[in-house]
């Protein structure tokens, strides 16, 4: 059954936790499908997972159509948010109208997500107000970095985390249907999320909200770069793949493969003319 936004709400009132990962290709959205997550996440952290960028900024909204609409043919029962790119929305409430028709129109995702607080919830209203499901994001920021100094915890002294709380009070307003929490105490995450009626979905978070998100490549360990403390390890699919390319690379060079079995036969009498027809080009 296809996920929705009122099923979500449903599972935030009902206190089912929600699971979310971020995806970018046809072929694992397949597989997380058949996991059956709750949520997709093309997030524009593709930037860093698929494109090798240090950081988010340089993320187009071209790469996130191309992967979100990939994504998108591989699923149809898990509910697919779509990130809006820096610089999609910061310039102006059209724009961000603009984008985010855009992002469903040319990918077929069921939501976009926009990073920001009270800064942002124009954005939100507009989009949301053109039936477009919005998941808000905020704490860490990835697409703020350079004003943040780094990749930081957000919301330790009082002052900064009264701001993320009225924050979140405000994307709800907004009509925001889910909330992300990125790299929050975990008691502040906790509080949010008993006192919002949408869900939080939180990545470095704590147990106290309503769902997770983690990058799949991470959770496998086939991103090969800094992992995150917030991140459990399921699998060891990077040096599962690793093994593989590697025995691949060996059989290529001593002839183990491909076997008779891997190629195709023909007529031993075409195969002869054909060898006929080559001596003749000689003579
Ligand atoms: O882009 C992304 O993957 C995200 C998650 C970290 C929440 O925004």
């Amino acid at each position: 059954m296809k996920k929705t936004v009122a099923g979500f709400l449903k599972m935030k009132a009902r206190g089912e936790k929600i699971s979310m990962l971020t995806c970018y290709d046809y072929s694992t959205a397949v597989l997380i499908e058949e996991a059956g997550t709750d949520m997709i996440l093309v997030g524009d952290s593709l930037g860093n997972t698929m494109l090798g960028y240090e950081d988010t900024l340089a993320v187009t909204m071209e790469n996130m159509i191309h992967h979100g609409a990939a994504v998108c043919r591989g699923t149809s029962d898990v509910f697919v948010v779509v990130d809006m790119p820096f610089m999609s929305y910061q310039t102006s409430v059209y724009d961000a109208l603009v984008n985010a028709g855009r992002l469903v129109k040319e990918t077929g995702c069921n939501a976009v997500k926009l990073e920001g607080g009270a800064a942002v919830c124009d954005r939100i209203e507009a989009i949301t107000e053109a039936g477009i499901p919005v998941v808000a994001h905020i704490g860490m920021t990835p697409q703020s970095i350079n004003a943040f100094g780094g990749f930081k915890v957000q919301g330790k002294n009082e002052e900064k985390a009264r701001k993320i709380l009225d924050d979140a009070y405000k994307v709800q307003e907004a009509g925001a249907f889910a909330v992300v929490l990125e790299c929050v105490p975990s008691p502040l995450a906790q509080l949010i999320s008993e006192k919002l009626t949408i869900p939080t979905i939180g990545i470095g978070a704590g147990a106290g909200c309503d769902g997770q998100v983690l990058v799949w490549q991470d959770m496998t360990g086939v991103f090969r770069g800094f992992a995150p403390k917030f991140v459990r390890r399921y699998a060891d699919l990077g040096e599962t793949m690793v093994e593989a390319f590697r025995s691949y690379d060996r059989d290529v060079k001593s002839g183990a493969f491909p076997e008779d079995k891997h190629g195709f036969s023909m007529d031993e009498e075409v195969i002869e003319k054909v060898r006929e027809y080559d001596n003749s080009r000689e003579g």
